[in-house]
């Protein structure tokens, strides 16, 4: 979604606002555009399209300034076009603003402005910011930001400035992620850390009502009433370096290469081999209330909930605890039934996906113990819920999840164990053994990596093709969903996942030569049934690959093409089998010259509803 950068201290704004947009490029945008102010006069440059064709321009036409705004524009309101891209004026052109969000009354108040004699030069909802600051001020920004957001309804991130208020910059939310980056005499806003990696690891995340002035002189922050806030001051751990391609052709290629270190570091101080104790006192939820829980309910979005799924099958097998997942989109709208024995495991990357955010703040007000896997430190979800439990998965800048989900399948592991050690359903042995296994998984990833050249191959004989279908029993059905939003997500070609099972059912029908099924079938206790699928899919001329175990015989025979994983526990299986579905489809879409990093219509993190 929208990426807000704002920079203010010695330093010449214009390329650091360049940069930071380079840096938020992967939530997604149609257009981007920058505000810098220069002896109190506001120069603005947009452009429709990639950050490339701004630099382009800037390079054609420079601009030159002390402080200002940045912003990458995800389209709800109006058309992508340059007219639309932001940042925004009013009508004296003095007052700017760039947003992230929606403004849901924007109708109502531009209809009102406009009475009052603005005028609107665009279709955006975030104009009307502009018009009211304008109305509002009376010499100071703060004040008549502060007055302006009383009037809106919606989600919002801002940043304005105003060569009336000159020398300052001043941001607010409510809704989506705003921080405010702390350097050596120069302050920044950022819609995240990622912008901030290269000045400062000092942060302070504002809370909705909060807003912040950044100024060379320092950063303050007030609720929106005036009030002066004290804000605790966060020291990051991530580094740039982390945030860089590190000789991949794409983000998305390392990423599915870091996930055996990712693996290691969510394990990491968690496991302990000589007890087979799993240690989650992080959490902060004592386990007497984990011992409570009758009934996990596990909220989630896109590759997120595919975690999720994986995790039932977890939780339900070792602490034997009944778990319901929902896509947290429909959950928030549905007359769900909790009660207060329920834990509810919200899980998200970015901890700032809107719909599940809403959906956490709904389940609340029915007071069960909200728990949440996260990825990014300190984000809306990870601090509205009683416990959090972080992936280690470091910034993830590919659109398409990887290494986030193979964390999350990791956190979740651990919890079912914790869930099943509380609740005693697991015994020290096997307890031991399965901690043993997790910590083989990571160099058994790095096995299935090792045979990256192969998964590239094989690819390349589907690049032309225009459906998949993939199959799953199991715990390997939420592993065929992943494998088929994967597909779909990086190469536009057409993907659905089916239960096995389900194909008799209606599936089967779309079966000929040029319908492919990618099948993962490890030996577990549903291998024999997904054989049965496979025969009944061979014998109607489809082509299949198989996802199977290494020393899986049996399978060569069955189908046309095996990709071969090292076996495992078969709860576990998922760790393994997801990878070359991932290479799979990352290799189909290069090839295919899609934009891997950053697919068309797609965003990191999905701020609005
Ligand atoms: O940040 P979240 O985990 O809450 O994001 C959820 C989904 O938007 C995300 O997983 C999305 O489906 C990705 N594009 C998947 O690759």
């Amino acid at each position: 979604m929208c990426g807000i950068i704002g920079y203010i201290g010695p330093k010449s704004v214009v390329p650091i606002l360049v940069e930071g947009l380079k840096r938020l490029e992967y939530r997604g945008y149609d257009s981007a555009g920058v505000a810098v102010v220069d002896e109190n006069q506001i120069n603005i440059r947009r452009v429709h399209g990639k950050i490339a064709a701004l630099e382009k321009s800037l390079e054609e036409s420079p601009l030159d300034g002390i402080y200002g705004v940045g912003h990458t524009r995800w389209a709800t309101h109006g058309r992508p076009c340059e007219e639309n891209a932001h940042p925004h004026q009013d009508c004296t052109g003095s007052v700017v603003v760039v947003h992230n969000g929606i403004i849901e009354n924007y109708l109502a108040l531009k209809k009102k402005l406009k009475k009052e004699g603005h005028t609107f030069r665009t279709e955006t909802d975030t104009e009307i910011i502009a018009h009211l600051v304008e109305k509002y001020f009376k010499g100071s920004l703060e004040e008549a930001v502060q007055r302006a957001v009383q009037d809106l309804d919606g989600a919002y991130a801002v940043a304005v400035i105003s060569s009336k208020d000159p020398e300052k910059i001043v941001a607010a939310k409510v809704g989506p992620p705003i921080v405010v980056g702390l350097g050596k005499k120069e302050f920044f806003i950022s819609s995240d850390i990622n912008p901030l990696l290269s000045y400062t690891q000092k942060v302070v995340f504002l809370e909705d009502g909060e807003m912040a002035v950044i100024e060379p002189t320092g950063a303050n922050f007030f609720d929106f009433k005036g009030k002066v806030l004290e804000k605790k001051v966060h020291h990051l751990s991530w580094s740039r370096l982390m945030a860089e391609k590190s000789g991949f052709k794409h983000f998305m290629l390392k990423e599915i290469f870091e996930q055996p270190q990712v693996v290691r570091d969510t394990l990491k101080g968690r496991v302990f081999l000589d007890s087979g104790k799993i240690c989650l006192d992080e959490i902060g939820v004592s386990p007497e209330l984990f011992k409570k829980t009758e009934r996990v309910v596990i909220i989630a979005c896109g590759t997120s909930y595919h975690a999720g799924l994986v995790g039932k099958y977890l939780i339900e097998a070792m602490a034997q605890i009944p778990v319901d997942i929902e896509f947290a989109s429909e959950y928030r709208y549905r007359d769900f039934i909790l009660d207060k024995k329920a834990l509810v495991i919200v899980i998200s990357q970015s901890g700032e996906t809107a719909d599940s955010l809403a959906a956490l703040r709904i389940i609340k007000e029915m007071k069960p113990l909200t728990l949440s896997i996260c990825n990014a430190v300190n984000s809306s979800i990870a601090r509205e819920t009683d416990g959090v439990l972080y992936t280690h998965a470091g910034p993830e800048i590919g659109v398409a999840a990887t290494k986030t989900y193979s964390a999350q399948i990791v956190a979740l592991a651990l919890l079912a164990m914790h869930l099943a050690q509380i609740k005693g359903r697991i015994d020290e042995k096997a307890s031991l053994a399965l901690i043993e296994e997790l910590g083989r998984i990571p160099h058994k990833m790095e096995k299935i990596l090792n045979q990256a050249k192969s998964i590239e191959d094989l690819a390349s004989k589907f690049v032309s093709f225009s459906h998949f279908l993939y199959l799953g029993r199991g715990v390997s059905f939420p592993v065929a969903l992943e494998g088929a939003l994967k597909l779909k997500e990086i190469s536009y070609i057409h993907a659905e996942a089916y239960p096995g099972g389900e194909m008799k059912h209606g599936p089967i029908a779309l079966i000929e030569e040029n319908m492919p099924t990618m099948a993962i079938v490890p030996r577990d206790r549903v291998y024999a049934k997904m054989l049965s699928n496979i025969s009944e899919i061979k014998a109607r001329i489809g082509y299949i690959l198989a996802v199977a175990s290494e020393d899986d015989k049996e399978i060569e025979e069955r189908v046309d093409k095996v990709i071969p994983v090292p076996s495992t526990e078969p709860l576990f299986t998922p760790f393994l089998t997801t990878l070359p579905l991932q290479l799979f489809a990352y290799y189909i879409g290069a090839m295919r010259g899609a934009d891997v990093d950053q697919p068309r219509n797609l965003a990191k993190s999905v701020t609005v509803e």
